[in-house]
C-alpha cells in the first residue's frame, strides 16, 4: 500500500480520498474471475473476449492471463455523445471489432457499470450479430442503473457510488496507470 506522500506523487499532487480496492485485492479477485470463466465454456467451443476501451484495458490484460484456455481478444470503442461527466444517453461505436461475432461465445468486458447506458446500448447491438452466447464481465458495478438489459455474469466488486480512478479508470484521461482503485 503506498503511503500518503507516494500517493500524492503518483497522482501529480491530487488528493485521493481513499484507496477503495488495493492492488492485492484486485489481483486476487481478477484471478478468481479468470478461473470461473475458464470453467464456464466447453473446451471445444471458441471464446472471444471483447474489451470495451479504454477503461477495460488493464483489467482485460490481467483477466485473460487467468483464463487458461484458448481464446481470442478484440476490442471495441464506444463513445457517448456529449462531454463531461453526465451522459446524454447516446452511444456510438468508434471502433468496431474485426473479429466476427456470429456463432461464437462472446464475453464483453467492461470496467465499470454506472448508469448502465453503455451496456444497454451495446448489448442489443452485439446481439444483432447473432453470437452463440453473449455474457457480460464487469470489474465494478455501482448498482444505480434502474434496468440493465443484462446483468454481469462475472462481477469483480460492488462499487461505492463515488467517482473512482485507477486500474484503467480515468478522470479526464488521468490516473489510468494507478495500480489500485481510489476515490477522487
Ligand atoms: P455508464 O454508461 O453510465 O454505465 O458508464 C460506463 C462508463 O462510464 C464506464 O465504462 C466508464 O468509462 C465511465 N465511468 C462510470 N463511472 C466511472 C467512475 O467512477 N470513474 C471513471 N469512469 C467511470
Ligand atoms: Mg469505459
Amino acid at each position: 500500500m503506498p503511503n500518503t506522500a507516494e500517493l500524492i506523487a503518483r497522482t501529480g499532487g491530487q488528493t485521493v480520498r481513499r484507496i477503495v480496492f488495493s492492488e492485492e485485492e484486485i489481483a486476487r479477485r481478477v484471478a478468481e474471475m479468470g478461473r470461473d470463466i475458464t470453467g464456464a465454456f466447453p473446451l471445444d467451443e471458441d471464446l472471444l473476449v471483447l474489451g470495451l476501451l479504454k477503461g477495460s484495458f488493464i483489467f482485460l490484460a490481467d483477466l485473460v492471463r487467468h483464463i487458461t484456455r484458448p481464446l481470442h481478444v478484440d476490442f471495441l470503442v464506444a463513445a457517448s455523445y456529449g462531454a463531461g461527466t453526465v451522459s446524454t444517453g447516446e452511444v456510438r461505436l468508434v471502433y468496431d471489432p474485426e473479429a466476427s461475432i456470429a456463432g461464437r461465445n462472446v464475453i464483453l468486458v467492461e470496467d465499470i457499470i454506472d448508469s448502465g447506458t453503455t451496456i444497454n446500448r451495446l448489448i442489443p447491438l452485439l446481439e444483432q450479430r447473432r453470437p452463440r452466447t453473449l455474457e457480460l464481465c464487469a470489474l465494478l458495478h455501482k448498482r444505480i442503473a434502474p434496468a440493465l438489459v443484462k446483468e454481469p455474469r462475472w462481477l469483480g466488486f460492488h462499487a461505492p457510488r463515488e467517482f473512482l480512478i485507477g486500474y484503467g479508470l480515468d478522470h479526464s484521461e488521468n490516473f489510468r496507470n494507478l495500480p489500485f482503485i481510489a476515490s477522487l
